[in-house]
């Protein structure tokens, strides 16, 4: 009676670890699969403080002008957008550093720019939106 019991216990144990570490493993790759893009935290991000003015999509320029593929691209650079005399000379091209200290006090990077009114944000919302501008820049 003992070692029946035993044995049927012993041809379950397989099946249930396998499920088992089969949960695990969906669990930890559906979290890195989030990652690179910063997901949908960063494009919350974008959505909460820049939207109203600014979109990533080529050629569509609203109060402020599209940031599609913003990384790398020239400061005022947008042929068919009327930027302020500063941001038209400003004269840099946009990396990371320059976006993010952009985002938390625009004037110190570009005096007399006219982006506005914008009350700027707390810096660990601008890490998330330079997050998802890098993904946006990458992947159109
Ligand atoms: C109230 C509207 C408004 C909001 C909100 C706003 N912007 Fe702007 N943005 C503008 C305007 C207008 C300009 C043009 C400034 C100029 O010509 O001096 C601009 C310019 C820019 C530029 C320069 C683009 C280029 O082609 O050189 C960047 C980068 C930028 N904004 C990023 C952001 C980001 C990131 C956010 C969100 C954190 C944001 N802006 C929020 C209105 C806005």
């Amino acid at each position: 009676m003992q070692s029946r019991l035993q044995t049927s216990r012993d041809i379950w144990l397989p099946p249930i670890a396998a499920v088992g570490a089969l949960t695990l493993l969906l669990c930890a790759s559906s979290a890195l699969a989030q990652q690179p893009a910063g997901g949908d935290a960063a494009q919350q991000a974008f959505n909460n403080s820049c939207r109203t003015c600014h979109s990533v999509k080529e050629g569509d320029n609203r109060l402020g002008p599209n940031l599609n593929r913003i990384v790398g691209r020239k400061a005022g650079s947008l042929p068919n957008y009327n930027y302020s005399q500063s941001m038209k000379e400003a004269g840099f091209v946009w990396d990371q550093d320059k976006l993010t200290r952009f985002m938390l006090k625009p004037d110190e990077v570009v005096s007399g720019n006219k982006m506005q009114p914008y009350g700027g944000i707390p810096s660990d919302e601008a890490a998330k939106v330079v997050a998802y501008l890098r993904a946006t820049s990458g992947s159109q």
